[in-house]
């Protein structure tokens, strides 16, 4: 019998995760900590409890890690919680979930070989968690994206529908012309990690689409969704901005094309309808 999948975390992604392997024919369990999405998740708090504590392990080969726990506490615990994951994970396939946050920003195009330097907690939590799993985790496949975008569940992601409200409302919003993305549709990501986590490779792969500005990213998929962006204002990252603020993260992702020959969406094809409801069949 097949072995089945646990997605950790049905947030925004882990919820489209979930869809894309039903979708395959697929019965993933899944887990959720406050926010229950779908009936019978199982309520799992990685940096609180262990796995086996609330879900058997028996029969699962498979494990994909879609929670976020990285912006929210010092490296050591969340390194500990993910080392306590995978003590009892050992012996599955791993998929992980990093960041384009493990660069700094300063040199765009970022191959999966290039030197990491993350300046912000999120980003060097992502990285000691990937080191660890490098070390540790004997069959991973550590997945990065960049921003992650489009409907999931029904829902839009929150940076679109931040943007969204504010123009519906009439509200100018701002965005920067010179910060630089590789956004991806989350449906579509949610089919690579399926394949990445049926597939062989091992190690890092970069998942994103085109390198684009945040301004062009939000003004050409509020145009496809036919929202009218023209309260969306260009501005520029000003000169003293924090080393927080990450100019050019955008992702060189060649390696997906050759491992898995698959092309992200362009943002302006992303939008309406087809994709939207892929989740609500
Ligand atoms: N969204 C992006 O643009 C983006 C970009 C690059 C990388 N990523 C990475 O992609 C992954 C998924 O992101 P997302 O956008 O789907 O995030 P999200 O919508 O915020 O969802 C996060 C999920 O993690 C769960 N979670 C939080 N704390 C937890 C804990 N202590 N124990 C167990 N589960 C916990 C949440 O559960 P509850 O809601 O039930 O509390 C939720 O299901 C994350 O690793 C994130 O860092 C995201």
């Amino acid at each position: 019998m097949a072995k089945r999948t646990i997605v950790i975390g049905t947030g925004f992604l882990g919820r489209a995760v979930v869809h894309a392997l039903r979708r395959s024919g697929s019965r993933p369990k899944h887990t959720f900590r406050q926010h229950r999405v779908f009936p019978d998740s199982i309520r799992f708090d990685l940096l609180k409890q262990t796995l086996p504590e609330v879900v058997s392990l028996s029969g699962v080969g498979t494990l994909i890690i879609a929670a976020k726990v990285e912006h929210i506490c010092d490296s050591a615990g969340v390194v500990a919680a993910m080392q306590s994951l995978l003590r009892f994970c050992r012996d599955m396939r791993i998929v992980y979930l990093s960041s384009d946050a493990v660069f700094d920003g300063r040199k765009g195009m970022y191959l999966e070989s290039d030197s990491r330097n993350p300046m912000t907690l999120y980003g060097r939590n992502k990285k000691a968690c990937e080191d660890m799993l490098m070390a540790e985790a004997g069959d991973i496949c550590i997945v990065r994206p960049s921003y992650i975008y489009g409907y999931s569940g029904g829902q839009l992601d929150p940076r679109l529908a931040l943007a969204r409200k504010a123009l519906r409302e009439g509200t100018p919003f701002g965005r920067y012309v010179d910060m630089y993305k590789s956004p991806i549709e989350v449906n579509q990501l949610a089919q690579v990690i399926v394949w990445a986590s049926r597939s062989s490779f091992k190690g890092v792969l970069h998942v994103g689409g085109d390198r684009i500005s945040v301004f062009d990213f939000v003004r050409k998929a509020l145009t496809g969704m036919g929202e009218d962006p023209t309260r969306l204002i260009p501005e520029r990252i000003p000169s003293n901005a924090p080393p927080e603020l990450l100019a050019d993260t955008s992702l060189d992702c060649s390696l997906l094309a050759q491992v898995f020959n698959e092309k992200p969406v362009r943002v302006e094809d992303a939008f309406p309808g087809c994709i939207r409801s892929m989740n609500d069949s």
